[in-house]
């Protein structure tokens, strides 16, 4: 099939559009404004659009298309009530510049999930303005160096990271203009609190770490590692990409961290993949409050009768800005579609979120130990499943591939790549680093034991097949394998008529 653009059908109209209820013609645009020529628009009929996008859909791969394992992603199921509730009238309609009055239905929204997301964290205080990950962590880095500001220590110029931390971490601190200090995890993957103690001092700004950490392995001395960044006076960042293995058994507040970023796309299921669109709400507690992003959702009491005949509950919501606020980190008021979804996630499934967390777990405990027992079962050694001696993991794990490399020439690459043919979306491959050749696993809580069983089996048929065979793959995707390197530095982002 080719091209939609590359179509020129029949002249005139593939369409049908009621008519202006105005006549645009008479419009007196000025002649800067006006085309010289009709653009090159594809003449093509209803069918034929509705082919290329179907035809396009189909070239590409989903959670709603098969199993997405994809390590500290979190691809779970995004329920379709989400979809109903973000896209009815009175939310998808509204335009951030209406009235507050206009605005009350989205504002009681936002100041619920604010709520609710600063006790499933233990935190204080939030804003939804984030709409990554990376840009919460930004947004927190930010108030904790205005909080130093203020409390006269701007000699705190360091921030510590973990060897095992998501690249977004030092990034974000040194975007702020922190020097990063990297430490050694101990020989289980965990935190060494001996590298801890030996780089914090006076000028340590933070730590940023996330629990379980990225080998799917819960960092058991996390209080203590609090403990120690505050006695040195630094401050605590929790990084939210894996709450999904805790929510609603413990939380960040309790295992000392000042401040936390969530991705309501991985935890609240918000649909997300090839990009967005994200939110990345961060929560502080009281100490950091006032230098969060404006404007945050607060409310009063109603004060006249206009507010009564516009308020849905018996208060009135209103956008405030805190004290010392760092100023904006997003235009308008974050991604507000995905703040509604999560909330009608949220609402929907309240205190099941504990079990969520739970089976969260218990499939990825289920899935690895089925891969290990299918290996053993089929004399497969050429791999190492990480985690030793610690025999379980939360909701994701690793495993080397290193053995297959060094005796096979089978690179964790190859491996993700003949999962692809067997219908798969790859794991996340080379993350962490500090795992060689790692495939990184997370089935979320959403997948049935049918699909498990079937993945560890196909996962080993995999390992069985000739490394010829799999340097090939893939051989059934729309694209076979690219040159990454080029990919990554040559995007061909607009397609280029002739
Ligand atoms: C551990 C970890 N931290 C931070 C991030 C950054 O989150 P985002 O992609 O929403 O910017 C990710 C993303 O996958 C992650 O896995």
């Amino acid at each position: 099939m080719s091209h939609l653009f590359e179509f020129n059908g029949a002249e005139g109209k593939g369409y049908s559009q009621p008519s202006p209820i105005m006549d645009v013609s008479k419009l007196k645009l000025p002649g800067s404004m006006r085309r010289e020529s009709l653009p090159r628009w594809p003449r093509v009929s209803e069918p034929e659009m509705v082919r290329h996008y179907t035809w396009l859909s189909k070239r590409n791969f989903g959670i709603d298309t098969g199993f997405y394992p994809l390590g500290s992603c979190t691809m779970k199921h995004n329920p379709r009530v989400n979809e109903a509730i973000a896209q009815m009238p009175g939310i998808a309609n509204i335009h951030p510049h209406q009235p507050e009055s206009h605005l009350q239905g989205l504002l009681s929204i936002y100041h619920e999930m604010q709520e609710m997301l600063a006790i499933c964290a233990g935190m204080d205080a939030v804003t939804l303005q984030p709409v990554a990950g990376a840009q919460g962590e930004f947004t927190a880095i930010r108030c904790f160096q205005e909080y130093f500001r203020k409390t006269g220590q701007t000699q705190r110029t360091k921030v510590i990271v973990p060897d095992s931390a998501h690249g977004t971490n030092p990034a974000s601190a040194s975007m702020c203009g922190f020097e990063i200090i990297e430490i050694p995890s101990s020989a289980d993957g965990r935190l060494d609190l001996d590298a801890l103690r030996a780089v914090v001092g006076e000028d340590t700004a933070a730590m940023m770490i996330t629990n379980p950490n990225t080998l799917g392995i819960f960092e058991a001395d996390v209080v203590e590692a609090s403990q120690i960044i505050h006695d040195a006076g630094g401050l605590m960042y929790y990084d939210g990409a894996n709450f999904n293995a805790i929510l609603g058994w413990t939380n960040p507040g309790l295992m000392g961290f000042d401040a936390v970023h969530y991705n309501l796309h991985k935890t609240f299921s918000q649909p997300h993949g090839g990009g967005g669109p994200g939110s990345g709400p961060i929560g502080v507690k009281a100490h950091l409050a006032e230098f969060l992003p404006s404007p945050i959702v607060g409310k009063r009491e109603i004060e006249s009768e206009d507010e009564h005949l516009y308020a849905v509950d018996d208060c009135w919501y209103t956008w405030q800005t805190p004290e010392s606020t760092i100023g904006k980190v997003q235009q308008w008021h974050g991604n507000a579609g995905a703040v509604v979804r999560c909330w009608a996630y949220y609402r929907r499934y309240g205190r099941d979120l504990k079990t969520m967390s739970e089976h969260a777990v218990l499939n990825a405990n289920y899935l690895r130990h089925a891969i290990l027992t299918k290996a053993e079962e089929a004399g497969v050694t050429h791999m190492f499943v990480e985690g030793a001696p610690i025999n379980v993991c939360k909701h994701e794990f690793t495993i080397s591939m290193s053995p297959a490399k060094e005796s096979m020439g089978i690179s964790a690459m190859d491996v993700a790549k003949g999962l692809l043919d067997m219908g798969y979306m790859a794991p996340t491959v080379y993350f962490p680093q500090i795992v060689p050749e790692c495939l990184m696993i997370e089935p979320t809580e959403t997948e049935s034991k049918e699909t498990l069983d079937e993945f560890a089996t196909n996962f080993i048929k995999v390992l069985q097949t000739d490394a010829e065979a799999l340097h090939e793959s893939p051989t059934t995707t729309p694209v076979r394998r690219v040159d990454e390197v080029y990919a990554a530095r040559n995007l061909i982002l607009r397609y280029e008529m002739d």
